[in-house]
């Protein structure tokens, strides 16, 4: 932002997209106007050839990326994932640099990228239940538990959080994945919405996995 540093013009800082910019300044303007849609509306997109689908309906749909995908998807899914991180204080750093084996679910509605869901495969397993952790008990390790796919960050643009969409990306890539609710695994901590996103999930026990 340097040329908010530089000009004695006042800033202004956006209420819903959190950039503050000069409002005297065209370019300053046209950047936060393209910033501001991004955040807001989420990631504008085409269709690409190499599109992995495995849902639509409607508006809709749901594409699938791992580290083998070709780079403009794996792009793609970094960029929503940079997007999405400023939401939140978690979410990684890195989707496809590491060597666990990982899926991103993307949820497209119209041109637009909205929803991530990433999914990596975890070998510390340990089983939680609510009343448990309410009362503040640390959950057990479940010792030489086999590898189990695990729910490491999801993410719904804001607009469109509340209308189950969250559940409907983690059903389609549980489908495509042949994995069971009951049987995945959850990274923690949790945000407040990740929170009761997998308390509405999962009401009564499910896995950590690390
Ligand atoms: C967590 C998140 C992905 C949930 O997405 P969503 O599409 O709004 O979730 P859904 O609509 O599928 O929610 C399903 C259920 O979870 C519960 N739930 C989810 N978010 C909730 C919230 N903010 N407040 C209360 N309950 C919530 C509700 O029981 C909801 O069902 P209901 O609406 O019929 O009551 C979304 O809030 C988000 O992107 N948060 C910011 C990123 C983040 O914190 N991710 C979690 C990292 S651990
Ligand atoms: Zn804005």
């Amino acid at each position: 932002m340097k040329e908010i540093l530089m000009s004695n013009s006042p800033s202004k800082t956006c209420d819903d997209c959190g950039m503050s910019y000069v409002p005297e300044l065209q370019d300053n303007v046209l950047q936060h106007k393209k910033y501001h849609d991004k955040i807001v509306n989420g990631l504008r997109t085409s269709s690409l050839k190499s599109d992995n689908v495995i849902f639509s309906q409607n508006d809709k749909r749901v594409t699938v990326i791992s580290q083998i995908s070709p780079r403009v998807q794996r792009k793609r899914a970094e960029e929503v994932a940079r997007y999405a991180r400023k939401d939140t204080p978690y979410g990684a750093e890195q989707l496809f640099d590491y060597e666990m084996e990982v899926r991103v679910f993307l949820l497209h509605k119209e041109d637009r990228i909205i929803g991530l869901l990433l999914m990596d495969k975890r070998y510390h397993v340990w089983l939680a239940n609510w009343v448990d952790l309410d009362a503040g008990k640390e959950p057990k390790e479940i010792s030489q538990h086999p590898p189990i796919w695990t729910v490491c960050f999801v993410w719904i643009l804001k607009k469109h959080r509340r209308l189950h969409l969250a559940k409907v990306l983690l059903n389609e890539a549980l489908t495509y994945l042949g994995c069971h609710l009951e049987k995945i695994g959850w990274y923690t901590p949790f945000t407040d919405s990740g929170h009761l996103f997998v308390h509405s999930c999962c009401p009564e026990a499910f896995y950590i996995a690390k």
